[in-house]
């Protein structure tokens, strides 16, 4: 994204548009936090986004920042001075579109105009060069009910717009969409922003999508629950990056899922550790260093088996919301489980939504033996990790290999912890797909030699 070459712009790039500083909130006479210190700025020609677990506050920060809701502690500040009473730079895009039934598309997004005193006209003026912009063009005396949930966002997008905001706010604002419209809708929104075709100069966006913060922001925070604060914030990827499969997005997004998934460690030391760029060939002094493993899921065999089942018996596909629910699990638990079917072959991940494969829906419906032998050649064609341990057990004049070996290589591209349990699953895994045995005792891995040609 050009920053230097926006036009519509008219301070120096990197002003400080919005603050926080030490913002906490609690809620009622609950004694612990739903957010503590909060420090973040927004400046001019940034796109920042907001990851982090459900409950984590990011909704709470973004109606504090918006001015409908007070800190307890801390302050905002808009331009350097303290805000008091809602945030008039600021407009917010909500995930449920939150439209009046009853309005057209014009008064809908007309409405936003209407407590300023805006006169009538331009008032015309803007609401219809709004919904131009945002591609609604032929729409305006729709109704809401008449609307795809795509061009119902659409209206929520111009809605914001139409008031010429400093400042967007997005609170999951694609997240309630199929997935080829939010596509659609977050390709159009990333031209918008970049060709500053839109008046806004900086934008927040909350999400759950790794990948939608990757492809569109210029810096990441990344939230944590319970309570809610920032647990690190990361650069975002420059734009020739963003697209494809970039080394530099692939680790980028990795290391963003190993903060996610792994709540209790260190998210600065996590994101030092997963972004470090493998060495360039010139550094001829250093050793050769292995390459990375690609990481393994902490999801246990009958989790992702029992997951796998459930999915088939209630029609081959859920949300990740009710399936939390349904199966009374945390959402990052069964986020993880989800990413252990997808890995394999057995489900693709969507949105919010899990839908089993054609291979997964097989898997499922196979007796025990069958099962494993198709787990068996899954796990070999997806998991470089089992494969580089098969052949190395078949490598081993003993057929066998120690723990304290395996763990060592693990231990060059994860840390130590992260390597354990690497391992673990490795184990897990490996057992049940009969291609080696473990031996807890004298820490061997053996190879299970009926199957390993497989
Ligand atoms: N008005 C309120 N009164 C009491 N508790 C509230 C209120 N609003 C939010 N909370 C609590 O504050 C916490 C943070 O909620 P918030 O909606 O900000 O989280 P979030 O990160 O946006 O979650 P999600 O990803 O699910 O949207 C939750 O535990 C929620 O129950
Ligand atoms: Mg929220």
């Amino acid at each position: 994204m050009a920053t230097t070459t926006r036009a519509l712009t008219s301070r120096q790039p990197g002003t400080v548009l919005l603050a926080a500083e030490g913002v906490r909130k609690f809620f009622g006479d609950d004694r612990s936090p739903v957010l503590e210190r909060i420090d973040l700025e927004l400046r001019e020609g940034e796109f920042v986004a907001l990851l982090g677990p459900s409950g984590s506050g990011k909704s709470t920060l973004l109606r504090i920042l918006a001015g409908l809701l007070d800190p307890s502690d801390g302050r905002v500040l808009v331009h350097g001075s303290p805000l008091h009473g809602p945030n008039r730079q600021v407009a917010i895009v909500f995930q449920g579109f939150a439209l009046f039934p009853w309005l057209t598309v014009y008064q809908n997004v007309e409405l936003g105009l209407l407590a300023t005193n805006v006169p009538d006209a331009e008032r015309r003026e803007r609401a219809l060069r709004a919904i131009d912009l945002i591609g609604l063009d032929g729409f305006e005396e729709a109704f809401p009910k008449e609307l795809s949930g795509g061009m119902k966002q659409r209206v929520g997008f111009a809605r914001a717009l139409v008031v010429q905001p400093e400042v967007l706010f997005m609170d999951e604002p694609f997240s309630a969409l199929d997935v080829l419209t939010a596509e659609t809708l977050r390709s159009e929104l990333r031209d918008l922003w970049s060709d500053s075709a839109m008046p806004t100069k900086s934008v927040l966006m909350v999400t759950h999508n790794i990948d939608e913060a990757v492809s569109m922001a210029d810096r990441i925070l990344v939230f944590g629950a319970n309570p809610g604060r920032i647990r690190v914030e990361l650069k975002g990827l420059r734009p020739a990056e963003r697209r494809d499969k970039s080394a530099a997005r692939t680790r980028l997004v990795d290391a963003i899922y190993q903060v996610i998934t792994n709540p209790d460690e260190d998210a600065e030391q996590l994101v030092e550790h997963y972004t470090a760029r493998p060495p360039t060939r010139r550094r001829r002094a250093e050793p050769p260093r292995p390459r990375r493993y690609q990481t393994l899921p902490d999801v246990s065999i009958d989790d992702l088996t029992g997951f796998v089942q459930y999915l088939s018996g209630i029609g081959n596909s859920g949300t990740l919301s009710d399936l939390a629910r349904d199966l009374q699990m945390k959402g990052e638990v069964l986020f993880r489980i989800a990413e252990a079917t997808d890995l394999l072959g057995f489900a693709d991940i969507q949105e919010r939504s899990v839908f089993l494969t054609p291979l997964g829906q097989r898997f499922a419906s196979l007796e025990l033996d069958p099962q494993k032998a198709l787990f068996r050649h899954s796990v070999l064609d997806h998991i470089s990790l089992m494969r580089e341990i098969v052949h190395r057990l078949e490598e081993s004049p003993s057929h066998s290999l120690e723990s304290e070996v395996v763990l060592e290589e693990l231990e060059t591209s994860f840390t130590s912890a992260e390597a354990r349990r690497q391992f673990e699953t490795l184990v897990d895994w490996g057992r049940y797909a009969e291609l080696f045995s473990y031996d807890d005792v004298d820490g061997e891995l053996r190879l299970d030699e009926e199957h390993y040609n497989v």
